[in-house]
């Protein structure tokens, strides 16, 4: 079975002492968590926060890594430089890069791929606007967003993937897919890997939900057969708030 993967993505905020003392708070809230737990914070943030982290199983993770391993690319990070970070996990195409920072199907490809290839676990974002979803066109964005990602991959390692539904109109706005709305997305995006990688990749394939998940919303969300975790914004940025989350089950 999938081990379910509950991951936050602080995004612009929080400098290294506040996440430090995030952390610090964190710790003891999530001690017995089932899900795997990962926070996902500022590169500048991430020695500090593997500090922090001691003695926990918190994870992190980054927010975006370069696709090159070195060389003239001014304000990017390498897997390798995030990896000696602290980082295990990095989040790739989020929709706000793809929205505010030009990121392309291609660069998330390539993102991803050099994401897997140095050691770190890539957290794929797809989803789609309010106007691609209300012309009807989801079902074949996400499924081509997921599958361009992946391009280059072999089934083994699609199998390491995660993939975050991330529906665009949910992020920061309070609304979410219906649970059973979510699930049944989520479940075309398996049917789409299955159908290039098979059965067994795609049944191990992690496939997050993401966008205004919190304290309240996550239990239906996690009862969903397809759903196996949630990336979360606002509601990881408060210990108590994303330790509810995280302990979604109790
Ligand atoms: P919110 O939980 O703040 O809606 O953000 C979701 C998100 O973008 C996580 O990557």
């Amino acid at each position: 079975m999938r081990k379910p993967v509950i991951a936050g993505n602080w995004k612009m905020n929080k400098t290294p002492s506040e996440a430090a003392e995030m952390i610090q708070a964190l710790k003891p809230l999530v001690e017995g968590a089932k899900p795997t737990v990962v926070l996902c914070v500022p590169a500048v943030c991430l020695p500090a926060a593997k500090k922090a982290v001691r003695g926990s199983r918190i994870k992190l993770g980054a927010q975006n890594i370069h696709f090159e391993a070195s060389g003239a690319y001014t304000g990017e990070h390498s897997a390798a430089m995030l990896k000696e970070a602290g980082a295990e996990y990095a989040i790739i195409g989020h929709s706000e890069r793809r929205a505010y920072f030009g990121e392309t199907d291609e660069t998330v490809n390539r993102r991803a791929v050099a994401a897997l290839r140095g050691g770190l676990i890539p957290i794929i974002c797809v989803g789609e606007t309010r106007a691609q979803r209300e012309a009807g066109y989801t079902n074949a964005l996400v499924s081509y967003q997921a599958l361009i990602a992946l391009t280059g991959m072999t089934a083994d390692e699609v199998k390491k993937v995660i993939i975050a539904y991330e529906p665009v109109w949910a992020i920061g706005t309070g609304l979410t897919a219906s649970d059973e709305e979510a699930n049944a997305t989520i479940g075309v995006i398996r049917e789409a890997v299955a159908g290039v990688y098979g059965k067994r990749a795609a049944n191990a394939v992690r496939i997050q939900y993401g966008g205004s998940m919190n304290p309240k919303n996550v239990a239906g969300l996690m009862a969903q057969p397809e759903i196996d975790g949630g990336l979360i914004g606002g509601a990881s940025l408060k210990a108590e708030d994303f330790a509810k989350v995280v302990n979604y089950a109790e």
